[in-house]
């Protein structure tokens, strides 16, 4: 029978996530299984809690990778923290917001949003009027909203919800590892993030970090969290103390995988990491400025490592990109929603954030739109 994998080939992955993946990386997900309770592997699991607290700048004793993709952090975080009819805050500009109040709804909160156009960051005046009106027992954004290429500024919001007595819950799926998460300077209180953007893992894990108030919270619920596999006051026995309990199966070699990615950051170091990230974003927009085409967002607001750039007109988007895809071998995103066949969404996501990989874009796209193959 026909193995499949035998037609993988590399793809250069500029898309939305999953993210190019070290040669390093890869060679630690192929190391032997062992026992997920086995003395060895439980140091590797207090060696990654140690470098994640690094990469969220923390001191946060519960920092520890949920098993599952970046929706199992936001699952995470608020079946935890919510309890039915708790009052809750969702600052919404596209697509994470969005599932962000969806969840919180099924969680029988009562959910207030404040929506802002697609493209533009939450604007923190309003945010601030609604925090004056009432009081709520969380309020979340993201923070790198994946969907249009926006930073939102979580760390102005930071400085009213410090002045209220809500817990502060941030998305930081995109942004770790590429932009500084200061989880502790602004005071926020349950963070979740996942493996395959800027932390150049394959998608899996979902690190997550908790305040001493989310933990307080999260342990002197009312009501049982109402899903067994993500309740943390259970999963901290396997992760914290010195007997380990069971509670699931950790994911062995995906755990390797992230600890050589952190390993990886590190070594390379947060600044250096930080500014190759920038660097290329620059390079990728006056590329692309050069070729005529505009990005979506204003450049204070503009993500490094989610360039939502506006698609030149008369040009079939879909076609460009299945070209770049079959015969170029390089993936980029498409818009959502609202954005669908207004921008590409190019990644310079970790390990794919290199001069290199821009140029190649470049050329990339000189041949599918300049000679005319992708216009329709
Ligand atoms: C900002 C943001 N939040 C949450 C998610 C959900 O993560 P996942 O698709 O890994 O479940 C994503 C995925 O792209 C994201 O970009």
């Amino acid at each position: 029978m026909k193995n499949l994998l035998d037609s993988l080939h590399e793809v250069l992955l500029m898309g939305p996530g999953p993210s190019c993946i070290p040669e390093a990386v890869y060679q630690a997900l192929s190391r032997p299984t062992i026992g997920h309770l086995d003395p060895l592997f439980i140091e590797i699991m207090d060696e990654i809690k140690q470098l994640l607290r690094q990469v969220m700048q923390t001191g946060n004793r519960l920092t520890i990778p949920i098993s599952g993709t970046g929706s199992a952090g936001m699952e995470t975080c608020f079946v935890n923290l919510i309890e039915p009819g708790d009052e809750v805050l969702i600052l919404i500009n596209g697509v994470f917001g969005k599932r962000m109040q969806d969840l919180a709804t099924r969680l029988g909160a009562r959910v207030d949003t404040l929506e802002f156009e697609w493209g533009t960051p939450v604007v923190v005046e309003q945010v601030k009027k609604q925090l004056e009106k009432k009081d709520y027992a969380i309020v979340a954004v993201v923070h790198a909203e994946t969907s249009t290429g926006v930073r939102n500024p979580v760390e102005k919001i930071a400085e009213l919800v410090e002045d209220s007595a809500s817990l502060y819950l941030v998305d930081a799926v995109t942004s770790l590892g590429g932009i500084p998460v200061e989880t502790d300077a602004w005071q926020v209180d349950a963070l979740y993030s996942g493996t395959q953007k800027c932390l150049s893992c394959p998608p899996g894990l979902a690190p997550i970090t908790f305040s001493e108030r989310a933990i307080e919270k999260t342990l002197k619920r009312k009501t049982k969290v109402p899903n067994w596999y993500l309740d943390l006051s259970m999963i901290i026995n396997y992760w914290e103390g010195n007997t380990r309990a069971y509670h699931h199966t950790a994911p062995v070699n995906m755990l390797y995988g992230l600890y050589q990615a952190l390993l990886c950051i590190t070594d390379e170091g947060f600044e250096n990491v930080f500014d190759r990230h920038r660097a290329c974003h620059l390079e990728l927009v006056k590329s692309l400025e050069q070729r005529g085409m505009d990005m979506l967002v204003d450049p204070e607001y503009q993500l490094p490592m989610l360039n939502a750039v506006k698609i030149p007109q008369g040009v079939d988007e879909a076609l460009i990109r299945r070209r770049l895809l079959e015969e170029h071998r390089i993936e980029i995103g498409a818009g959502l929603g609202p954005l669908a066949g207004k921008i590409w969404r190019i990644g310079l996501m970790g390990h794919t954030a290199r001069s290199a990989n821009i140029r190649h874009l470049a050329e990339a796209l000189d041949d599918v739109i300049l000679k005319g193959l992708g216009t329709g």
